[in-house]
């Protein structure tokens, strides 16, 4: 009998139309277009407009990934939402509004949290049902509409994040490659350097809650910065030995978009060329789980990933979190 391997079949983005530059924040916060450029490298980001939500961001990206892959929604087995912006705080999970939205009656479907790696967790989830035969199209996919839990009277934190989706369909196929190794990583006593502190089981939702501004993202930058210098290219190295490949067989690096100043640090520590690395931070900011997806999206577009390529993607964030995947694209 033949070996099954996963292959990403169809991918697909989605970016809402507004676009808020820099200069637009400095009206709203004390800040500059030279400051959020020099520490971040963001320029603009995107912001969903009144009527959309995560829901209708997932389905724009969903419906171009199953377009590229030749897969009707009828047939999907399953759907993966990874976000930490759901349309329900609680229930139900977008993921059931995405599988109806997409007219998909077979599928089954859940969200996933992982914050900014949630991508990761969902692509490596989502491969094993590939790998072990039980589902032949399983839809990830990362969406946010983060910038409906950002407090826009903190400059430390409004800079810093945008709204979009990415999508990939996995299949079955019997050409060797696909998911070569992963790396899922967890330090929850990192819990509270980002986080939203109510809404939730701990803080439920009252109206001191909303007066204190307590259902908005808060963050300890200076420490999420360091975690995340330090376990971007440790995943990266223990990924690749596990696929027992160097950094030498990488050919595109597609790191979460959080920060150039991120990205760099990784590129020095595991020595690579800046060529290998895709970065469009610059024109989204950090849209968390959708950050890999839509990077992804925007290399294959750019001619960057070929038949045999390895692509290394690695994300990290909230929990604290990390998740890098080592992937052999079959073309
Ligand atoms: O998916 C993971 C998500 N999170 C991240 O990736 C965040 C990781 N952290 C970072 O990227 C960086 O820590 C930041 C970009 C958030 C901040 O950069 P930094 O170089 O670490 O700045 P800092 O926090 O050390 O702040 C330096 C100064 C402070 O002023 P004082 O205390 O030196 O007077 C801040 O108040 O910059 C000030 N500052 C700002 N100034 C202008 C903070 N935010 C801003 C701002 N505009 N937007």
């Amino acid at each position: 009998m033949s070996q099954t391997f996963v292959r990403i079949g169809g991918w697909g983005k989605y970016l809402p139309d507004r676009v808020m530059p820099n200069s637009e924040l400095a009206e709203l916060v004390d800040t500059s277009d030279e400051w959020i450029r020099a520490r971040t490298g963001i320029g603009e980001r995107r912001i969903a407009a009144p009527e959309e939500t995560t829901c209708t961001l997932a389905v724009h990206a969903a419906r171009s990934a199953l377009q590229q892959a030749g897969v009707e929604p009828e047939e999907l087995d399953l759907v993966i939402v990874a976000t930490c912006t759901p349309d329900y705080s609680n229930m139900p999970a977008t993921a059931s509004l995405v599988q109806h939205a997409l007219g998909a009656p077979r599928a089954g479907a859940f969200d996933l949290n992982a914050v900014c790696s949630g991508f990761l967790y969902g692509l490596a989830t989502g491969s094993q049902f590939i790998l072990n035969g039980a589902y032949r199209s399983v839809l990830v996919i990362g969406a946010e509409v983060f910038t409906r839990i950002l407090d826009w009277q903190d400059r430390s934190t409004c800079v810093l994040f945008g709204d979009g989706a990415g999508a990939v369909v996995l299949q079955p196929t019997d050409q060797p490659g696909g998911l070569l190794s992963f790396v899922l990583g967890s330090d929850g006593a990192g819990a509270c350097s980002l986080f939203v502190p109510a809404g939730g089981s701990r803080q439920p939702a009252s109206a001191e809650t909303v007066a204190e501004r307590a259902h908005y993202v808060k963050m300890q930058g200076r420490d999420v910065f360091r975690f995340a210098t330090r376990v971007l290219p440790e995943s990266v190295k223990q990924a690749l030995e596990a696929a027992k490949l160097s950094t030498e067989d990488m050919d595109l690096l597609i790191p979460h978009q959080a920060n150039t100043r991120i990205i760099d640090a990784a590129v020095r520590r595991l020595k690579l060329s800046e060529s290998i690395v895709f970065s469009n931070v610059e024109r989204y900011g950090n849209t968390s789980a959708a950050s890999i997806p839509v990077a992804l999206c925007e290399a294959i577009e750019a001619g960057l990933v070929q038949a045999g390529s390895t692509i290394v993607m690695s994300g990290f964030g909230a929990g604290l979190s990390w998740g890098t995947a080592v992937w052999k694209w079959q073309g």
